[in-house]
């Protein structure tokens, strides 16, 4: 979209007066969502790994930010080799989080501040701990094709045993692994401690409806659905599975990017799982009246197939997959590639489905300030949250912290570890995280400057911006995004990017945010003369000044404003 389409006041005019109610906007799709990693967020009883009543403890927190709904990473019991994605028993919370009473104690309070909790469901794999693979091993009834299990080939010139094909896991290496007790390969996407699941049983598939069920029954909101690109694997006639081609990204015979997924990854019978779910979630509903039983599916995967997670014409499964485009910015990022990645969104989602939500970060990624840069954190924070529909934030980045590299041990760390370290509450011991005498992943060091308490004092702090952009998100310009003329946005220069919001009163937002470390001119945006109502700490205007858009304007470098304009 360009700033052309923003010319559009007698549409607007028009649409003022037909029928339009803000509540036809159902909670997930106008939601500032955040992404708590419960190892990290708050710790309770000292032992220096954050837990359930610690989230207890801060989920006024979360009201004060204005957070619609939040979703926690896995709290389930574990052996902790994929830091809680390898569940052992997917109904038990696991013990260092604390009890199923801290669990219904933190989802009462949470439901007595407005507040949603989303769970993350993990259904394509289980921890090789777990019981349910433990009786596969030894083929007890029902559980014999639990996982995919298979004999192998024998090579015919080394007359050795080798694994079914050539697959490669996520996190590298073979995708086999060899049970000498079963006295064959596992198949398993990530760690060999992550046997995935096999699809085609029916038992299966109704083992995870009970565990849907049983924390449906427990109060939870909505799931966020883990590695969805992941859940099926072709297996032939014949029983074999197909070598995957070489993609030539890489040298390395071990990485899983050596090859192209195309029998691993994405398969059509992935979203028939999405379809089947959604339709449980509805039903359960139906049964228990409440509010919509949101999906949110975690995948890395082609806007198509995306968009089929939605609606394929005939089902509907995930209402949001989530949007990773911003999670390609770098610090190289201008405002041309921010258009182009939200296109590259809108053009298919919002066409089809006029839906859209935004994830800036997690913790599987680099944060927004070391990724895309600390200048402009403040700025993602504000584009992400004007752009219309669903804002996604991942603990910590509501105040910036930046990733801190840590030094490995091989127990403690692995290579998605720097944007996990404590959340940063104030300038005490341990950033007010944790009062033992050590904390799983280090402090950073800079919390004593960098935390909430401080920036709740500071007008222009990261953690105010993102307060007053979660509050107007909540207003009628920016929750009227389904009208036609509801919003616009695009690159006006090649670092300056402008998101236009109206009210069906005419109420109107601006956002213009400098991308680039230099002075921008603009001329003749509009003939409206707006207010300033949030400027960044590289803004010299001030809030409640005025901008006559009619003439030439200047934004100092990296400078972010959002005005307002009422009739
Ligand atoms: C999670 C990762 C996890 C993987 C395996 C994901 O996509 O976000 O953190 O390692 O699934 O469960
Ligand atoms: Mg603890």
């Amino acid at each position: 979209m360009s700033s052309v389409s923003l010319l559009v006041l007698p549409i607007l005019l028009l649409c003022a007066c037909s029928a339009f109610a803000a509540s036809e906007v159902d909670w997930w799709e106008a939601a500032t969502l955040y992404q708590i990693y419960p190892r990290s967020f708050m710790d309770s009883d000292g032992d220096g790994v954050g837990d359930l009543n610690g989230i207890t403890s801060r989920l006024a927190f979360l009201k004060e930010i204005g957070v619609t709904a939040t979703w926690l990473s896995p709290i389930y019991d574990s052996p902790m080799a994929d830091m809680g994605y390898d569940i052992s028993n997917f109904t038990k919370i696991y013990p260092v989080f604390g009890t199923m009473e801290d669990f219904d104690a933190m989802v009462a309070k949470a439901h007595e501040l407005g507040l949603k909790i989303i769970l993350d469901f993990v259904p394509n794999h289980s921890s090789d701990e777990c019981e349910w693979f433990q009786k596969s091993i030894k083929r007890e009834d029902g559980y014999d094709d639990f996982y995919i299990w298979d004999d192998g080939k024998i090579d015919a010139e080394t007359g050795k045993r080798v694994p079914p094909s050539n697959w490669n896991s996520v996190f590298g290496g073979p995708a086999w692994t060899w049970n000498e007790q079963r006295q064959q390969y596992y198949f398993h996407q990530f760690l060999s401690k992550q046997p995935d699941f096999n699809f085609t049983s029916p038992m299966v598939r109704r083992h995870l409806i009970e565990v849907l069920t049983f924390w449906l029954e427990r109060g939870v909101d909505a799931f966020r659905i883990d590695a969805v690109p992941h859940f099926y694997e072709l297996r032939l006639a014949n029983g074999t599975y197909p070598d995957e081609p070489v993609s030539g990204l890489t040298n390395d015979t071990t990485k899983h990017d050596y090859y192209t997924h195309i029998y691993t990854k994405d398969q059509p019978e992935n979203i028939e799982l999405l379809y089947e779910w959604r339709e449980f979630l509805d039903e359960f509903q139906r049964q228990h009246g409440g509010d919509t039983l949101a999906m949110v599916a975690e995948a890395y995967a082609p806007i198509e197939v995306l968009s089929d997670y939605i609606n394929n014409g005939t089902h509907v499964g995930s209402q949001l997959p989530m949007n990773f485009n911003f999670i390609q910015l770098r610090d190289t990022a201008t405002a041309k590639d921010v258009e182009r990645l939200a296109n590259h969104w809108m053009d298919v989602m919002w066409t089809r489905h006029k839906t859209a939500n935004w994830v800036i970060g997690n913790h599987d990624n680099s944060r927004p300030a070391t990724r895309i840069g600390e200048k402009r954190a403040d700025m993602m924070t504000i584009v992400t949250h004007a752009l219309p529909g669903t804002s996604v934030t991942y603990y910590g980045d509501e105040i910036g912290m930046p990733d801190l590299a840590t030094e490995c041990t091989p127990t403690n760390c692995d290579f998605r570890d720097p944007e996990r370290t404590p959340m940063q509450w104030d300038s005490t011991k341990n950033a007010g995280f944790s009062a033992g005498n050590s904390t799983w992943l280090p402090v950073n060091p800079n919390y004593k400057l960098l935390n909430v308490q401080r920036q709740r004092g500071v007008a222009r702090s990261t953690l105010q911006i993102f307060k007053s952009m979660s509050a107007l998100k909540k207003t009628p310009a920016f929750r009227a995004f389904k009208e036609e003329g509801g919003f616009s946005y695009g690159a006006l220069t090649e670092q300056v990017f402008q998101i236009v919001r109206t009210a069906p009163n005419l109420e109107e937002y601006r956002v213009l945010a400098n991308f680039g470390g230099q002075v921008e001119r603009l001329d003749d945006l509009t003939n409206k003369t707006m207010e300033y109502v949030i400027v960044t700490s590289h803004s010299p205007h001030r809030v409640g000044a005025k901008v006559d858009l009619s003439k030439r304007i200047y934004l100092m470098p990296y400078e972010t404003v959002v005005l307002r304009w009422a009739a």
